[in-house]
C-alpha cells in the first residue's frame, strides 16, 4: 500500500472510532493475562500494511476512551481537536526540540507558550522576562524545580555531588508522589522529603511548615526547597501560598508551586483566588494536558528567574549538537534534561490559539458549576455520602451500604463499572474509608451526564 491508501484507510478507521463516541463503552475490559494471550502480539515476522491497519483497529478496540463523558478516573480527560491535530502533525514531521536548527517553529511556539504562561502567573513582567521549558510531565517539572533550587543554594553540587550534605525539602502530606521519586533520582534519599501536616481541608499548615524546617535544621540537615501544591491529586486542595511563601523566604528556601493539576485555575473567575500570591514564587509546574484537555503530554516548568534553567541543565559537553550560531539563544536543548524531545508545543499552541483565554475561562468555570451541581445532587441522595466539600474539581463521595459494608460495596461497584464498560472513576482509601474520587476535567460533560451516571451507580449498587 502507498501512503495515500494508508491515509484513506486510516481516515475510515478514525471516523469509525469517533462515530461511536458517546454510545460506546468507556473500555472493552479484558484482564491483562487474557489480553496478553488473546492473539499473537509477537514481533518476529514482517507484516503488511493491511495487517498493521488491523492491529490499529485492535488497539482502538481495547483502548480506554478518555474522551468519554464517564471517564473520570484521572486528572486528564476529554478530547481537544486542535491539540490532537498538532500532535499528529508533530509526529508527521518527526523531529526533536534540541535545537532551533531542527525545530524552527516548534522552538518559537514553545517560547511563545512559556511567555504566555509566565505572564498569566505573573512571573513575566516589564522588567523580568522569566523562563521555562516543556517537559515529560508534572513529575518532571517538579524534578527540574528541585534541581534549580539545589543549583541556587548549592551551586558546587552540580559538579561535586552532595559531598556528604543531607538536604531536606518540604511538601504537604497530600502532595504528589513525584517529590519522593525525584529525591530518589537526585540521590537525596526519600527520607529527605518531609511531609508537612495539613488541616481538615487538606491545606498545608503554615505553623507545621515552620516547625518542620526548624526540626530539620536541628538535625543538621540543609533545607533547600518548599512546595505548595495547587490542586492536590486526591482532594484538589490548594495550599495557602500567601502564608507559606514568607516562611520559605525567611529561611531562604526556593518556593515552588506544583500546579500540575490546578495551575489552570488562574484562568478562571471562580477559582483564580486560590493561586493568590503565586507571582512571588520561584517556580511553577503546569500541565495543560490535565485541566485544559490538551493531548498528553503538554507540561511546563516555569521559572521567575532567568538564567537558572541553563545554569542547572547545561553542560560543556554536546558540542556536536550545540553550536554558536545566529540562533543559539533559541536552542532549547541547553535548558532541558532531555536531548531528543518531542515537539509538544504545536498541539498546545494550536489548542490555546483555538480556545483563547476566554474559551479556557468558560471551560473551567463550567467544570466548577458541574462540581457544585454534583455536590448538591450527592447531598440530596440518601444512598450517597459526600466525603469532603470539594475546593476544586475533585468530588469525593461513597455509596452507603444498608448492611454497613461500605468499603466492600464501593470497591465492588467500581470494579463492575469498569468490567461492564459503564464508567471509570478512581477510588482512594483515607483512614480506612474507601470512596470514589470523581474528576471533572472533560469540558464536554453536561449536568444530564452526571444525573445519568449517579443513577447508574446507584442501580449497580442495588
Ligand atoms: C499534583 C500533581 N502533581 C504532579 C503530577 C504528575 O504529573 P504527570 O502525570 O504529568 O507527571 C500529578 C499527577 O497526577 C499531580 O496530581
Amino acid at each position: 500500500m502507498n501512503r495515500e491508501q494508508v491515509l484513506q484507510e486510516l481516515k475510515a478507521i478514525i471516523e469509525e472510532y469517533w462515530s461511536k463516541e458517546n454510545q460506546s463503552n468507556v473500555v472493552n475490559y479484558v484482564p491483562a493475562f487474557e489480553l496478553e494471550k488473546k492473539e499473537n502480539w509477537s514481533l518476529n515476522a514482517p507484516h503488511h500494511e493491511q495487517e498493521i491497519l488491523k492491529d490499529i483497529e485492535k488497539y482502538l478496540h481495547y483502548a480506554v476512551r478518555t474522551e468519554h463523558p464517564y471517564f473520570m478516573n484521572q486528572l486528564f480527560g476529554g478530547f481537544d481537536l486542535a491539540s490532537w491535530v498538532g500532535e499528529t502533525i508533530a509526529a508527521l514531521t518527526n523531529t526533536s526540540m534540541a535545537t532551533y536548527e531542527i525545530a524552527p517553529l516548534g522552538s518559537i511556539l514553545e517560547k511563545t507558550l512559556i511567555k504566555k504562561l509566565n505572564t498569566m502567573i505573573g512571573f513575566r513582567t516589564l522588567d523580568n522576562p522569566g523562563e521555562g521549558i516543556m517537559l515529560t510531565g508534572g513529575s518532571n517539572a517538579n524534578l527540574v524545580a528541585m534541581l534549580c533550587a539545589r543549583q541556587k543554594k548549592f551551586p558546587k553540587m552540580k559538579k561535586e555531588g552532595l559531598a556528604g550534605k543531607k538536604l531536606s525539602l518540604f511538601v504537604s502530606q497530600d502532595s504528589h508522589y513525584s517529590f519522593s521519586k525525584n529525591a530518589l533520582v537526585m540521590g537525596l534519599g526519600t527520607n529527605s522529603v518531609i511531609k508537612v501536616a495539613v488541616d481538615k481541608k487538606g491545606q498545608m499548615l503554615p505553623e507545621a511548615l515552620e516547625k518542620e524546617i526548624r526540626h530539620s535544621q536541628e538535625r543538621g540537615e540543609e533545607p533547600f526547597f518548599v512546595c505548595a501544591t495547587a490542586g492536590t491529586t486526591v482532594w484538589g486542595a490548594f495550599d495557602p501560598i500567601k502564608e507559606l511563601l514568607p516562611i520559605a523566604k525567611n529561611h531562604q528556601l526556593w518556593f515552588h508551586i506544583d500546579g500540575a493539576w490546578g495551575g489552570a485555575a488562574i484562568l478562571s473567575e471562580r477559582f483564580s483566588f486560590l493561586l493568590e500570591g503565586c507571582e512571588e514564587a520561584d517556580s511553577f509546574a503546569w500541565d495543560i494536558h490535565k485541566l485544559m484537555s490538551a493531548s498528553l503530554i503538554s507540561s511546563f516548568f516555569l521559572c521567575r528567574h532567568s538564567g537558572i534553567l541553563r545554569e542547572t541543565n547545561s553542560l560543556t559537553e554536546g558540542s556536536y549538537i550545540f553550536h554558536e550560531y545566529e540562533n543559539t539563544s533559541y536552542d532549547m536543548g541547553p535548558y532541558s534534561l532531555q536531548c531528543g524531545r518531542k515537539v509538544d508545543s504545536l498541539g498546545a499552541w494550536l489548542a490555546w490559539r483555538h480556545h483563547g483565554d476566554e474559551g479556557y475561562q468558560k471551560m473551567i468555570d463550567h467544570l466548577g458549576e458541574l462540581a457544585s451541581y454534583l455536590v448538591e445532587k450527592i447531598n440530596r441522595t440518601p444512598q450517597l455520602e459526600l466525603i469532603r466539600e470539594p475546593p476544586f474539581l475533585n468530588v469525593c463521595f461513597r455509596i452507603l451500604d444498608s448492611l454497613g459494608k461500605h468499603n466492600q460495596l464501593n470497591l465492588k461497584v467500581r470494579q463492575k463499572l469498569i468490567e461492564t464498560g459503564t464508567a471509570m472513576i478512581n477510588y482512594y482509601s483515607d483512614k480506612g474509608v474507601v470512596f470514589f474520587r470523581l474528576i471533572l476535567t472533560n469540558p464536554q460533560v453536561k449536568k444530564c451526564d452526571l444525573d445519568q451516571l449517579l443513577t447508574k451507580i446507584i442501580d449497580m449498587a442495588e
